[in-house]
């Protein structure tokens, strides 16, 4: 979601700046904007509504006029007043000084503006505009020191980057809740909201923290905090950092669904012992020595359904009670804090803002928070006391899949390490882990199965409305499923537990509302063969996602075959092919598969 991008060096700022917000754009936005700044002050601000490309369109002309060093750049996701040119970022003061582009909500930005439009004229319906003008009130004469005293006026989150005209040098930052990445290079210093879009170019980085300035000029950077310059430890940039590519892929949706198979590898490999058949693991070792008694779990959307998974293996598998939360609900709950819970915070995007407020509320009751995210370094994982990664690598569809099935196997090894030191047998865990090592596998047999998927999702795209049902551990599956048709798609789609339906959606069921129902061997199968009779009895259509050699597959109209594996592993394989349908429903409905409308890859506002 939004994203900044700046850069002050030697370099021409013009490509470099429209190529990091090409980078940006996959995290969702609506408009994009850039202002250029050379030696002697004079400027370059060009904005455009919709996508990057437009922008870069406007700009090509004076792209290899080599004055500027010096820029900010932005991809807004609108959040405050329409996409509009007037709205998009950089914002300006007045007196035309002061350039500002801002990632994030200034939630007193009302009252502020209330007071500034006694002496400024407002041109925009934004809340960043009220911190041009606040920056033009307070300047003291010294740009940071004037930031210093503004972002103390400002409620709410933001990641913040100032131009000051008159001097053409000097790009200044700061930061609070939203990120703000810095990179460096020989060839001078970039900020971003994401490490991914500084891969390709930097060579060392490192991350501002909350409440810290930062002061760049001439190529080189300073970090402050309390008025005082902080030493900030600069990382390596490595591959891992770099935007992926689509290979001979369409989309990058469809590439990292088929790259599935191989990250779960990665993700399993050196904690799961496939010879001994065994976990092992230091940081779930360390968690051994706490007294846990119960689990609670926060994220959102399809991080959410991965936890309602969990709670469904972990209860069975380790007795131990747990509690499944929508992050940004959570926040607004109250809040019973318990020192024998173990609090656990999932995010694919690694900076949700719901689930990032979440941690610092626990953290502030001194109760354990145990991190699940994708990038080593990245914020949630450094707020966090412990935690795993899923390896899974740069994700570029804002429509998450192979994250998924990584947070997944994550939970399921520290749902089958935890049984293990509680009651959970041997021997099942034997079992769990030999069918485990076949589920790439499995997987990869799955996502090739193109032709029979696209031929199901040419009958399934002409509804407008869908069922996806599905009970005990695959309840979850379903909803994520859900949630994906609704995604790429647009069309409507709605999970229910399978038993549930018979209790008020019935109603709706009927021939131009089908059902897709998940129905793996051994996970009541016969009670929701009884269920599906109900839905046949009133001419509903039922897609069936079975395992192989079902006996009642003749009673579903369409049918999607799986290989048998444990029951405790069923929720991993009905993911692909249903993912691969819904893609296939949204190209043939023409819908932009990898940033589909109005969503953004990372939440950053709550
Ligand atoms: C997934 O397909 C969605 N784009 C969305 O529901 C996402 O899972 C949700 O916003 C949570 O994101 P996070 O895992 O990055 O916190
Ligand atoms: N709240 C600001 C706006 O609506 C910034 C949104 C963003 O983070 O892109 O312009």
């Amino acid at each position: 979601m939004c994203g900044i991008f700046a850069y002050n060096g030697k370099q021409n700022a013009i490509p470099l700046l429209v190529e990091g917000l090409r980078n940006l754009e996959y995290r969702g936005y609506d408009s994009a904007g850039v202002l250029w700044i050379n030696k002697e002050g004079n400027i370059f601000l060009e904005k455009a509504v919709w996508k990057v490309s437009n922008l870069a369109r406007q700009v090509d002309d004076k792209k290899d006029s080599n004055t500027y060093h010096n820029g900010i750049a932005h991809t807004r996701w609108a959040t405050h007043g329409k996409v509009t040119v007037e709205n998009t970022h950089p914002h300006f003061s007045n007196n035309n000084r002061f350039f500002v582009v801002h990632n994030g909500i200034i939630e007193n930005y009302l009252w502020i503006k209330r007071e500034l439009q006694k002496k400024y004229e407002f041109y925009s319906d934004t809340d960043t505009e009220v911190i041009a003008k606040l920056i033009e009130e307070l300047f003291d004469g010294d740009i940071k020191s004037t930031l210093d005293k503004v972002i103390q006026k400002l409620v709410g989150a933001y990641a913040i980057a100032v131009i000051d005209t008159e001097n053409p040098d000097t790009l200044v930052g700061a930061k609070l809740g939203s990120p703000m990445i810095i990179g460096e290079s020989n060839e001078g210093i970039f900020l971003s909201s994401d490490i991914n879009a500084l891969g390709q170019i930097a060579t060392q980085f490192t991350t501002l923290d909350d409440h810290e300035t930062v002061v760049i000029q001439n190529g080189k950077f300073e970090v402050f905090a309390n008025g005082d310059s902080v030493n900030k430890r600069m990382e390596v940039m490595d591959e891992t950092h770099e935007i992926a590519d689509k290979w001979d892929f369409p989309t990058f949706t469809q590439k990292e669904i088929y790259e599935i198979p191989d990250v779960l590898k990665n993700c399993l490999n050196g904690r799961v012992n496939f010879e001994e058949k065994m976990i092992h693991n230091e940081t779930l070792q360390e968690l051994d020595e706490y007294d846990i008694e119960s689990i609670e779990i926060i994220a959102s959307g399809s991080s959410y359904f991965a936890g309602v998974v969990w709670k469904s293996w972990f209860e069975s598998l380790s007795w131990i009670k747990t509690e499944v939360r929508v992050s940004s609900e959570f926040l607004y709950e109250t809040f019973l804090p318990n020192k024998k819970t173990l609090y656990i915070f999932m995010s694919q995007s690694w900076e949700t803002a719901d689930v990032r407020e979440w941690i610092k509320m626990v953290q502030q009751k001194w109760c354990l928070t145990f991190g699940i995210v994708n990038v080593v370094g990245s914020t949630i994982a450094r707020m966090c006391d412990m935690g795993l990664y899923t390896y899974s690598g740069v994700e570029i569809g804002v429509a998450s899949t192979k994250n998924i099935v990584n947070q997944l196997a994550v939970l399921l090894i520290m749902a089958l390490h935890m049984g293990a030191s509680r009651d959970l047998q041997i021997n099942e865990i034997k079992k769990i882990i030999s069918d485990l090592e076949k589920i790439p596998n499995w997987l990869r047999v799955l996502t090739e199965q193109k032709e029979s998927i696209h031929a199901l999702a040419k009958k399934y795209a002409q509804y407008k409305n869908f069922f996806f049902l599905g009970r005990n551990v695959v309840q979850g599956t379903a909803a994520e499923c859900s949630l994906k048709l609704k995604e790429l798609s647009y069309l409507h789609a709605e999970c229910y537990a399978t038993g549930e339906l018979k209790h008020g959606p019935l109603a709706l069921v009927g021939p131009e509302f089908p059902c897709i129902v998940i129905n793996p061997a051994e996970i009541q199968n016969e009670k929701t063969v009884s269920n599906v009779k109900e839905i046949k009895a009133r001419d509903g259509v039922v897609l069936g996602v079975l395992t192989e050699w079902d006996e009642h597959k003749e009673i579903y109209d369409d049918v999607i075959e799986l290989p048998k594996t444990h029951p405790t592993l069923s929720p991993f394989l009905p993911l692909i092919p249903l993912w691969m349908m819904s893609v296939e429903i949204a190209t043939l409905l023409w819908k932009d598969i990898d940033k589909p409308q109005n969503l953004a890859k990372s939440v950053t506002v709550e």
